[in-house]
């Protein structure tokens, strides 16, 4: 069964500074969406890819995907929401009901490598419901007890790091768990409010679905900082070297 994939791209970009929206800042001279989708478009296990984008940029951003040569894939827009979440709900609705694989894949992830994409496809096309890319981290981990007034956190205490994963898109799933912990995350929100959950996978968690990890990629990294356009721009001119 071929894959659909869902790329939230209408977010501003508020950590990398000031500028255009982040899914359109270029690097390379390429936007960084144009990027994440040909990444995707890439994987033989792809065969549909949804942008929702900003939603005063659907235009712009369908021209600019236009004007890519795309190997031919099914590319749509869709404007996006006011949160990721909202963005990825937006964007899961333009999929044709028979699509039963959805990816779901951060346009702020512009250098994933094929094998990701196709190792969280072929995982669920095995029977997973929900499939994260990720990776081990470099860093020790604390918790803390946040400061109001910014003064120094006393941590509470210290996660073994080898059992902590840091998680990557795109995240895999059928198609109907996916839609249905969207909705029921929005009926909630609805009805009082949950705390934020900052991926589809944690949605899954939340009510009560099982979630697997497969490897991710260091290459698959986001960018969210000005620093992380700079690492970008060097692992480009490495691969294209
Ligand atoms: N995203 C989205 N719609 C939103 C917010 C975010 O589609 N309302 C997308 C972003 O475009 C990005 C992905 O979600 O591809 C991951 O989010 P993040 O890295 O946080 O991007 P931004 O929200 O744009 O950045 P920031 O939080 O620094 O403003
Ligand atoms: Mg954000």
């Amino acid at each position: 069964a071929v894959a659909a994939a869902v790329v939230p791209a209408a977010g501003r970009g508020e950590r990398l500074g000031p500028g255009a929206p982040k899914a359109l800042r270029e690097l390379g001279g390429v936007p960084l969406l144009v990027h994440a989708v040909r990444a995707l478009a890439r994987s033989r296990a792809v065969g549909l890819v949804v942008v929702a984008a900003p939603p005063d940029g659907v235009a712009e951003v369908a021209a600019l995907l236009d004007n890519h040569g795309l190997d031919g894939k099914d590319i749509r827009v869709v404007a996006g929401g006011a949160t990721r979440q909202e963005s990825v709900r937006l964007g899961l609705a333009a999929i044709p009901a028979e699509v039963e694989i959805v990816l779901v894949h951060d346009a702020a992830r512009p250098l994933v490598p094929v094998e990701v994409v196709d190792a969280v496809a072929a995982a669920v096309r095995a029977g997973a419901e929900a499939v994260v890319p990720a990776v081990p981290l470099a860093d020790t981990v604390k918790r803390v007890e946040p400061q109001a007034g910014g003064g120094p956190e006393p941590v509470v205490d210290t996660p073994d790091r080898a059992t902590l994963r840091a998680v990557q898109t795109p995240q895999g799933f059928r198609r109907e768990v996916l839609h249905e912990v969207h909705e029921k995350a929005l009926a909630e929100e609805a009805s009082g409010g949950l705390p934020p959950v900052t991926d589809d996978a944690g949605l899954v968690e939340r009510f009560g679905g099982r979630v697997v990890v497969v490897p991710g990629h260091e290459e698959a990294f986001k960018v969210t900082r000005p620093l992380d356009l700079v690492l970008a721009e060097a692992v480009l001119a490495r691969r294209r070297a």
